[in-house]
């Protein structure tokens, strides 16, 4: 089965593709319908907006959603990862929809599962659909895909545990954008996978150039060993507040995949601005999520949708 685990394995087509498809879902067109289709969410590692927009997408394609309970699950007795999907498998959902804290869960699963396995999350490595939603309202904001290219969008925060930041600056790349990274050293990868990026400690000094300003949340819950993140210091270097804001270019917007902590990141003021294109990555995770789901039941049947 064909699944979705990185923004690598998409080509120029499959990307254009499931833009184009996300947009007109999100302009009133007619989703196709999958009442045969199963998909199964099994998310080992919390989850708000990934986990719901993935079940009302896939409930807006008539498809059947099953929700495993990893809490009440018998990984409580001691089950390993490898048989409980092999067993969720074996009901055969066409599609398994997996959040883990382990990077490269989602390619294991599919190793162990004949449904197509779509990634929602591991670890610190990945989590396309999150990239994508992404996309999608970049392109909303700017008016194409080829608008992007040359666009200057700061990541900024705890890049080194973000599986976000991997997936997105895979997909900027792919459409010309250009990538500054801004952190604290002990919280930014001085090489990033091979990607031709820019990386910086000094926000201040990138602040006036960026389009885009993209935060992250510090994920404390995956910070080990001698990294200690004071929020103070943190905040007075990298939190975009509203004096910062207001020394770069007119147009600049703020993006953010939450969840967002306020007054840490950005200033909850400009969070809920005009500026800020926050609520359409909620919005457009819906959209963007259903066109996945569609490629994916596509991909893995042999009809097409009923409608
Ligand atoms: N952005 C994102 O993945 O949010 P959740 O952890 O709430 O799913």
């Amino acid at each position: 089965s064909e699944g979705l685990h990185t923004i690598q394995q998409l080509g120029e087509a499959d990307l254009r593709s499931i833009i184009d498809r996300s947009l007109d879902l999100r302009g009133g067109a007619s989703p196709r319908v999958y009442r045969s289709k199963t998909l199964a969410l099994m998310f080992f590692e919390s989850s708000t907006r990934t986990r719901v927009s993935f079940e009302m997408a896939a409930k807006k394609l008539g498809a059947s959603v099953v929700v495993f309970d990893s809490k009440n699950s018998s990984l409580a007795k001691g089950e390993t990862l490898k048989d409980t999907i092999s067993t969720i498998s074996s009901y055969c959902p066409d599609a398994i929809v997996i959040r883990s804290s382990f990077g490269g869960a989602s390619i294991l699963a599919q190793r162990w599962s004949n449904s197509a396995v779509i990634n929602a999350g591991d670890g610190a490595h990945q989590h396309p659909t999150q990239a994508l939603l992404d996309l999608v309202t970049l392109v909303s904001h700017f008016g194409s895909i080829d608008a992007l290219a040359g666009k200057k969008i700061a990541i900024v925060g705890d890049i080194s545990h973000s599986r976000v930041a991997r997936s997105l600056v895979s997909l900027l790349s792919k459409v010309g954008s250009k990538v500054v990274l801004v952190g604290p050293r002990d919280l930014v990868p001085w090489q990033f996978e091979g990607e031709s990026v820019e990386i910086t400690d000094s926000f201040d000094s990138v602040v006036p150039k960026v389009d885009i300003f993209y935060m992250l949340r510090v994920q404390r819950e995956r910070i080990r060993g001698d990294s200690v993140i004071h929020d103070q210091e943190y905040a007075s270097k990298f939190s975009l507040t509203k004096e910062r804001f207001s020394k770069g270019s007119n147009g600049a917007m703020i993006m953010h995949p939450g969840p967002v902590f306020p007054g840490m990141e950005v200033d909850s003021d400009l969070a809920e601005s005009q500026r800020s294109l926050i609520r359409e990555q909620t919005r457009n995770s819906i959209f963007t999520r259903m066109a996945v789901l569609e490629a994916v039941f596509e991909a893995n049947s042999n009809t097409k949708g009923e409608a």
